[in-house]
């Protein structure tokens, strides 16, 4: 690909300044200056802006441990949204949640900006697990009415689930689809209401323990293969 257009893509700079930077000698390929902004490049190369090289990659993959109060969303008018607590440098990429959770939900949120991976992730066909942490207001009882599978709103029979319970007013729900406030019209339908949920896993990712609310961080290599393997 030409120098500019790696330089666009990796949001490093605008293809105008690509230019007066390369005027300048500001940017070098494999250690050598560069003379022509067209210049073929390679995506393996060591590219360098300043003395700073450049990673190429061309999708992102983030894990975000979600604060209560954001909307999973890219854009809001009258709510916090997910991507604001992201880098001033990501957020120049079409970085968006890969579904949803409720604003007072807490967890696990993955953002990418791989269309066709998080399509292939929410598919019914390929439903990845997710699995919730949660706490009723009383009691946890008839968990096996929402293993099986239990009528919500509109009519819809959820499909069957894993839940273990954790304590009297704990459990852990395994979910492989994600109908609107699924969790919360599950335990309305059997008498109880959550008052805490929080994603723990998704697709066989686990939350990092590491990242308080509010903070994320780059999948490694292995996750990412992690979620690329579940579209197969
Ligand atoms: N179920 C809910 O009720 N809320 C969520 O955010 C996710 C699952």
């Amino acid at each position: 690909m030409r120098l500019d257009k790696f330089l666009s893509e990796t949001k490093t700079l605008t293809r105008s300044e690509a230019s007066k930077a390369v005027k300048r000698g500001e940017v070098t390929v494999n250690g050598a200056v560069a003379t022509k902004t067209n210049m073929s490049v390679e995506t393996t190369d060591s590219i360098a802006v300043r003395g700073r090289v450049i990673e190429y990659s061309e999708f992102r993959y983030i894990m975000l441990n979600k604060p209560e109060g954001y909307v999973s969303a890219t854009d809001d008018k009258s709510a916090p949204y997910v991507t604001q607590l992201l880098s001033e440098e990501l957020q120049k990429f079409d970085l968006f949640p890969v579904g949803r959770l409720d604003k007072y939900t807490v967890g696990l949120m993955i953002l990418t900006d791989d269309g066709k991976l998080a399509h292939n992730l929410l598919s019914p066909k390929h439903h990845a697990e997710k699995v919730y942490r949660f706490r009723c207001e009383k009691p946890i009882e008839r968990t096996d009415e929402l293993e099986a599978g239990i009528h919500i709103e509109g009519g819809y029979l959820t499909k069957p689930c894993k839940v273990k319970v954790l304590s009297e007013y704990e459990a852990e729900i395994t979910l492989t689809e994600g109908k609107y406030h699924q969790i919360k019209q599950m335990l309305g339908a059997v008498g109880n209401k959550v008052v805490y949920l929080e994603r723990i896993r998704f697709a066989d990712i686990p939350l990092d323990p590491s990242l308080e609310r509010g903070e994320w961080r780059m999948l490694t290599a292995d996750e990412i293969k992690t979620l690329r393997s579940q579209n197969k």
